[in-house]
C-alpha cells in the first residue's frame, strides 16, 4: 500500500453518510457508507436526528481506518446536504430533529418572510427568492409553531457544520451553505443582519463564518474516541454537497465554460460564475462557489426519479436498459407525446411545490415506447429550461454528465440534443464527498486535483422533430419562462 498523504471526506447526505479517503494524487484509497433513516412525521416534513449523522460518521471513518490498517489522514473534509436546520442550546445540545432541504411545511413562513423582505430585495442581496426548502424558513417556523425550542435555540447550524461541531467543539458556517439559507449577504459574504433584524431573529444565532477550505479546529480527545481518529486531526470547513461535487469535478469559477449535468434522482444543472449575478426572478438558485466564486443551479425534482416512477408503476421487473432499448424503437419527438416531469412539484424555473407531472398528445397510436421515450425527452427539456434562464447570465460550452442516468449512452444523447452542448460522460463521478476531501488538502496547502476518467463524448445531433417538441412543451410551460 502507498504511504502518500491522504485526506478523508465525510458526506452527511440524506440517505447515508458517506466517507472517502482520498490520496494527495487525486485517487481514492477506500470508501465506506452508513445509511440512516428519514422520518416524515407529517406529510411534506422531513427530518433526521442530528445523532443518527454523528453515529453514521463514526462507523463509516472507523471501518475506514480499520481498512487502511490504522494509517492516520492528514486532515478530514466536511459536506452535506444543504439548507437543513440542526438547533442547539446554550450547551451545544440538539433541540428537536433536523428540517430537511426537502421539507415543506414552511408556506406561511415563506410567505412572512416575502412579506417582510420583499422578493425583490431577497434576491438582489441573497440570489434567491424566499424558498419553502431554505434554512430561514425553518427558523421562522420553528418561532411560530415551537416556541419552547425556539426560546431555547442558541445556535443553528447547517448539517455538515453540526458534524464540525461535533468534531472539533467550533461551530462555523462557511459561504456555500450560508448562500442556501435566505439571509445571506452575496456580495458582501455576511449574514444579512437586516433581513434578521425586520424578522425579530437574532443574527447571534448564526455561527462564525470561515472560507470553504479553512482549518475549523481540529478533532478533540472525545471526537477521537468515537471516531478512531487521532486527536488534533485539523478539520476542514468543506462545502454544502452541490459545491462540494462540483469540486470533484473540477469545476471552477474562473472557469465558467465548464458546468455539470446530473441525471440523478434529481436532476441538476450547475454552471460556476465569477459574479454574484442573480436570475432577476430567481428562477435558477446562485449560492457561493467553494473556491470563492460562486455558481448557477438549475434543478429538476424528478430526473432519473421520473424513470424509476414509470418503471415501478407501469413496467415493474424491467431494468432501465431494457427501458432505454424500447425507448429507441420511438423517433425524436416521442411520436407527439410530451411528458413534464413535475412529480415532485418543482424547482427550476418555476419554484413551485403544486406543480403536477403529466404526459401530452396521448393518441391510439401512442406505444409503450413512446411513453418512455417521452420521459426522457421531458426531463431533458426542463434541464434546457434551467440553461435558457441561465443564458443571459453565463453560457457554458461543455457540460460534465454524472449521476446514474448518464451511464444510458441513449439518454445523454438525448440530452445533448436538447441542450445543444456537447456532454463528457465520466466513469463513476466521484461525488459531495470526493470533494470535500481535496477541500481538505487544500486546507492543507496542497493542490490536489480531481483525477477523472471521461468515458466518451456526446456531440449534438440538432434534430428538427426534437427542436419542434421542445417548443411545444415550452407552449406548455405554466408560464413562469
Ligand atoms: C440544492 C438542494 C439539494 C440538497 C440535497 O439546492 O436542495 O441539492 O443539497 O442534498
Amino acid at each position: 500500500m502507498s504511504e502518500r498523504a491522504f485526506t478523508l471526506g465525510i458526506d452527511v447526505g440524506t440517505t447515508s453518510v458517506k466517507v472517502v479517503a482520498v490520496e494527495d494524487s487525486g485517487e481514492v484509497i477506500a470508501e465506506a457508507e452508513s445509511t440512516q433513516p428519514l422520518a416524515t412525521p407529517r406529510p411534506g416534513w422531513t427530518e433526521q436526528q442530528p445523532a443518527d449523522w454523528w453515529d453514521g460518521a463514526c462507523k463509516a471513518v472507523r471501518e475506514i481506518v480499520a481498512r487502511l490498517d490504522g494509517r492516520q489522514p492528514d486532515a478530514v473534509g466536511l459536506t452535506g446536504q444543504m439548507h437543513g436546520m440542526v438547533p442547539l442550546d446554550a450547551d451545544g445540545e440538539v433541540i428537536r430533529p433536523a428540517i430537511l432541504w426537502n421539507d415543506q411545511r414552511t408556506g406561511d413562513a415563506v410567505r412572512e418572510i416575502d412579506a417582510a423582505i420583499g422578493r425583490r430585495t431577497l434576491i438582489e442581496r441573497g440570489g434567491n427568492p424566499a424558498i419553502t426548502g431554505f434554512q430561514l424558513a425553518k427558523v421562522v417556523w420553528l418561532k411560530h409553531a415551537e416556541p419552547d425550542s425556539f426560546r431555547r435555540l442558541r445556535h443553528v447550524l447547517f448539517p455538515k457544520d453540526y458534524l464540525g461541531f461535533r468534531l472539533t467543539g467550533r461551530a462555523v458556517a462557511e459561504p456555500s451553505d450560508a448562500s442556501g439559507s435566505n439571509c445571506f449577504d452575496l456580495a458582501k459574504g455576511v449574514w444579512d443582519v437586516d433581513i434578521l433584524s425586520e424578522l425579530g431573529i437574532a443574527a447571534e444565532l448564526y455561527p462564525e463564518l470561515v472560507a470553504s477550505d479553512a482549518i475549523v479546529g481540529t478533532v478533540t480527545e472525545a471526537a477521537a474516541a468515537a471516531t478512531g481518529l487521532r486527536a488534533g486531526t485539523p478539520v476542514v470547513a468543506g462545502a454544502g454537497d452541490n459545491a462540494a461535487a462540483a469540486t470533484g469535478l473540477g469545476l471552477s469559477s474562473a472557469n465558467p465554460e465548464q458546468g455539470s449535468v446530473s441525471l440523478g434522482t434529481s436532476g441538476v444543472l450547475f454552471a460556476p460564475i465569477a459574479r454574484p449575478t442573480p436570475d432577476p426572478m430567481g428562477r435558477v438558485h446562485l449560492f457561493c462557489h467553494a473556491d470563492g466564486g460562486y455558481y448557477l443551479l438549475g434543478v429538476t425534482l424528478a430526473a432519473a426519479g421520473s424513470l424509476q416512477w414509470l418503471r415501478d408503476t407501469l413496467f415493474p421487473g424491467m431494468d432501465f436498459a431494457e427501458l432505454s432499448a424500447l425507448a429507441e424503437s420511438s423517433a425524436p419527438g416521442a411520436n407527439g407525446v410530451l411528458f413534464q416531469p413535475y412529480l415532485a412539484g418543482e424547482r427550476t424555473p418555476y419554484m413551485d411545490p403544486e406543480l403536477r407531472g403529466a404526459w401530452r398528445g396521448l393518441t391510439l397510436a401512442t406505444r409503450q415506447a413512446d411513453l418512455i421515450r417521452a420521459v426522457l425527452e421531458g426531463v431533458a427539456f426542463s434541464q434546457r429550461d434551467s440553461l435558457e434562464v441561465m443564458r443571459p447570465l453565463t453560457s457554458p460550452t461543455r457540460l460534465l454528465a454524472t449521476g446514474g442516468g448518464s451511464r444510458s449512452r441513449f439518454w445523454l444523447q438525448i440530452l445533448a440534443d436538447a441542450m445543444e452542448l456537447p456532454l463528457t460522460q465520466l466513469a463513476g463521478a466521484p461525488g459531495a464527498s470526493y470533494g470535500a476531501a481535496l477541500l481538505a488538502h487544500r486546507g492543507l496547502g496542497g493542490e490536489a486535483q480531481p483525477h477523472l476518467q471521461e468515458v466518451a463524448s456526446v456531440a449534438p445531433k440538432p434534430d428538427p422533430a426534437l427542436g419542434a417538441a421542445y417548443a411545444e412543451y415550452r407552449a406548455l410551460s405554466p408560464g413562469a419562462l
